[in-house]
């Protein structure tokens, strides 16, 4: 199979929630520009017209224009679908309004931990009910919030933001300290707009500034695209057998490219060009030829800069010479799926050794075609991680289903598609 041409991945779904959100609350009209229009950044903007802010259509390749406004109780139960970030952000918006909320999420998001957003926001002052267990469905009433310092016990970005995006709204002062670097872009907004926001190596502290959201204009952004995307075409790349395929505009910001230094490791460099910032963010062209893969050792340092694109590594790592490891990757288990124990045993489906020792992830490679039957479980990162390996001649590798690339890379089989057909 040959690879070749220049393709577009869709806008960053992570910065595109924050984005979406944070406008919902500016008083005035934001633009925002290559958002991802994908079923998860869908729930988020269906929550916030929920809670009576206008935002227009999510319609791929047009821009999205947001009237904030203060945002009023909801008629109804807030639906996260199928996204985390949706749900756990919100939250933190939600912790400093004065009204109760009930959220909840599809069947997958009313598995995944929730009290490790809601214990610190509780802190802060909001009360937070939960129906069931540690998940959604929950009803959140916000309060007079007051300052907090916290710690986590895992890097996450999704708390870590739904913290300051509670402090920034209550305008009180929070400090998060987390033992690895999780993905930054909720930092880089707020300074970018001049948020009272310092950062050092594993912390970031917001300093009390109450009235600062009212005066803070609307927002003009343009969304870089999605490294998390990316990869997985960056994949298909790497395992052709000739070609040069060349992913225009996307989002190079260290906290999200550990893959990157990862894959090159492997022998799988990945060239950057035109290096460029958009909003905060640095961005730039990548550049990928095929390649011979070697086995490598991910350590758990480096799992909060590649934590959503462990799924097409392993799958890489299954075409690479020798053994790998990825160590510390326990916190698979509560993404949309198990994804630990699903990626392990779909890889031994397709005929792969595979297997989870503790926390850690063990993939053995080989060139015998991949063949056999992969469960998704609807999780969109497992859908694609899989989608890579049927690219490979000789495979014959049967999807449960393929829906799901649509909760972050709707026309994901098609752009696949475009690009191999050289
Ligand atoms: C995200 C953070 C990560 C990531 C998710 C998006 C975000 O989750 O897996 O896809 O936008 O902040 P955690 O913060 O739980 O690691």
């Amino acid at each position: 199979m040959n690879v070749g041409g220049t393709v577009r991945v869709p806008g960053d779904k992570s910065i595109t929630h924050r984005a979406l959100m944070l406008a919902a609350t500016l008083r005035g009209d934001s633009i925002l520009r290559g958002v991802l229009t994908a079923a998860d950044t869908r729930s988020t903007a269906a929550c916030l017209r929920a809670l009576g802010v206008v935002v227009g259509p999510l319609r791929l390749g047009a821009d999205v224009r947001i009237r904030g406004r203060t945002w009023r109780r909801p008629q109804r139960t807030l639906h996260c679908g199928n996204s985390g970030t949706t749900a756990r952000l919100l939250l933190g918006f939600l912790a400093a309004s004065r009204f109760p909320v009930r959220l909840s999420g599809d069947a997958s998001l009313r598995r995944r931990p929730m009290r490790r957003v809601t214990d610190p926001l509780g802190a802060m002052g909001a009360t937070v009910v939960t129906e069931r267990g540690d998940g959604l469905p929950l009803r959140v009433r916000g309060g007079a919030l007051h300052a907090i310092e916290w710690t986590l016990p895992v890097a996450t970005a999704q708390v870590k933001s739904a913290l300051l995006f509670a402090g920034v709204r209550a305008g009180v002062a929070v400090t998060v300290h987390e033992p690895g670097r999780s993905r930054d872009h909720t930092e880089r907004l707020l300074a970018a707009l001049g948020a009272p926001i310092r950062r050092r190596a594993l912390s970031v502290s917001l300093d009390a500034a109450p009235g600062w959201l009212a005066d803070c204009p609307p927002l003009d952004l343009t969304v870089p695209g999605d490294a998390s995307s990316a990869a997985f075409l960056i994949a298909v790349a790497l395992l052709a057998e000739a070609g040069e395929l060349r992913i225009e505009g996307v989002g190079v910001n260290p906290t999200r490219t550990g893959y990157l230094d990862v894959l090159a490791r492997m022998g799988g460099a990945v060239t950057r060009e035109t290096l460029r910032e958009v909003a905060g963010e640095p961005v730039g062209d990548l550049v990928v030829r095929p390649a011979p893969l070697v086995g490598t050792t991910v350590t758990s340092e480096e799992i909060p800069s590649l934590i959503d694109e462990v799924p097409v590594l392993a799958v890489l790592a299954s075409r690479a010479e020798g053994e790998s490891v990825f160590h510390d990757v326990g916190e698979l288990r509560v993404k949309e799926s198990d994804r630990l124990g699903l990626l392990a045993a779909n890889l031994r489906n397709v005929g792969v050794h595979a297997e989870v020792v503790g926390n850690d992830l063990h993939v053995v490679g080989t060139d015998r075609p991949p063949r056999g039957i992969v469960d998704t479980a609807h999780d969109h990162r497992l859908t694609m991680a899989f989608a890579v390996l049927s690219s490979l001649p000789g495979a014959a590798v049967e999807l449960s289903e393929r829906r799901s690339a649509g909760v972050s890379f709707p026309k994901f089989f098609e752009v696949l598609e475009r690009m191999t057909s050289h």
